[in-house]
């Protein structure tokens, strides 16, 4: 290898070594171990199209992509039979297809979803040119269900799609279905779809001391989860799952490959399938219970050290994410905290150390001890100067 790269490739890997190490603000986790599928980059595979269906092109992962997608049903109470679903790029691609899905079942359809929806649904939202209306939430992140109902009452003679979160981006609230599902009977909507983004905590939620309502048995029609969040793939992606009769009105048959045209795009990934499969493998329903009840207890620690300090901080009951005043500047930057408004947050995520979470606190609390000689004009614009 040419010297010149040999040296960028190290430095790119040092750097990034460093700031996977670092980071506090995402909900992606650390504790990665994926050596054995370093043969694999050497191949070229492609899943393209249908899960399910072979293709003429035969370099792909789809054996692998099912047990994955199986796993996922069986966790989300899902019957098999009547269940589709994919390996997509990530949750933002599996929201699209719920979204497309529930656009093809219902043209003339209403979306509903709350203010602290990711900000990709907008503009998935846009792409698919389905008319929505935003419900505001509640200060927890979680919908406002009077707003919801409101909103419903006055559109009751259209179909409603409701995108429901499980585990907001910001606080990690859950929308409860079982409230969404009591507009809809007391409205008696008959033509309605329910997605679910489940992006960070659509894995960990079956395993919950209060489960909320949000899978397959309660009754929703498609959710997304990525694959590069709790789970910890170390490429982007993510699965969506579907009521088969919603993929197969999208359904098309195309000859150049001799598969399915049932997915977003043509070509997909076939190794993050494999890494998937090789991750929940290694960790199996139970593995995945353990590491949410490590990550709710280091989330707790969190919570108490932060609050033992007098420092602004709660969290959802169940989440992994402890929301925090926005601290300084500085402090965002040491540890990558994603901030939103005067909000910030922590996610403990498999991997954070609780070493790194004594650090943050113990940073936090030497700028708090720090006594102003004169009025504030705001907390943070003084702290930034500082
Ligand atoms: C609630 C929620 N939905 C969707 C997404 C987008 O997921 P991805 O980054 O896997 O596309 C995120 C990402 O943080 C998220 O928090």
């Amino acid at each position: 290898m040419n010297a010149t790269v040999q040296e960028v490739l190290k430095q790119e890997f040092d750097r990034l070594t460093t700031m996977n190490v670092g980071y506090l603000g995402y909900p992606l986790s650390k504790d990665l171990s994926y050596e054995a599928l370093a043969p694999f980059l050497n191949l070229q595979i492609n899943n393209v199209g249908d899960p399910y269906t072979p293709s003429s092109l035969g370099i792909d992962t789809k054996e692998r992509e099912i047990e994955v997608l199986t796993f996922f049903s069986r966790l989300l109470r899902a019957a098999p039979e009547t269940t589709w679903g994919y390996v997509t790029n990530g949750g933002s691609e599996g929201n699209l297809y719920g979204l497309y899905l529930a656009r093809e079942a219902f043209p003339n359809g209403m979306v509903y979803y709350s203010e602290s929806t990711h900000y990709s649904v907008k503009k998935n939202l846009h792409l698919l040119n389905i008319p929505n209306i935003v419900i505001r939430s509640q200060e927890n992140g979680e919908l406002d269900y009077k707003d919801l109902d409101q909103t419903v009452r006055a559109r009751r003679h259209k179909p409603a799609i409701f995108f429901i979160n499980v585990g907001t981006t910001m606080t990690e609230a859950i929308d409860q279905l079982d409230k969404v599902k009591a507009i809809v009977r007391k409205y008696a909507i008959k033509d309605y779809y329910i997605h679910v983004d489940g992006a960070l905590a659509g894995v960990m939620a079956p395993f919950y001391k209060n489960r909320p309502s949000f899978d397959f048995a309660d009754g929703i029609d498609s959710i997304s989860i990525s694959g590069h969040k709790f789970i910890g793939a170390p490429i982007p992606c993510g699965v969506v799952l579907c009521k088969k009769e919603h993929s197969e009105r999208v359904a098309k048959s195309i000859s150049y490959v001799k598969t399915k045209d049932t997915t977003i795009t043509g070509s997909r990934n076939g190794f993050t399938p494999l890494m998937l499969w090789y991750a929940l493998k290694n960790m199996g329903a139970l593995g995945l219970r353990k590491r949410y009840n490590e990550s709710l207890e280091l989330a707790e620690y969190a919570l108490k050290r932060l609050q033992a300090i007098g420092y602004d901080a709660w969290k959802n009951p169940q989440a992994i994410t402890v929301v925090l005043k926005k601290p300084t500047m500085e402090i965002c930057q040491k540890y990558q905290l994603a901030v939103q408004d005067d909000m910030a947050h922590i996610i403990c995520v498999p991997g954070v150390e609780k070493s790194q979470i004594d650090a943050l606190v113990n940073d936090l609390d030497s700028i708090c001890l720090v006594e102003p000689e004169f009025e504030l004009p705001s907390f943070d614009a003084v702290l930034v100067d500082f």
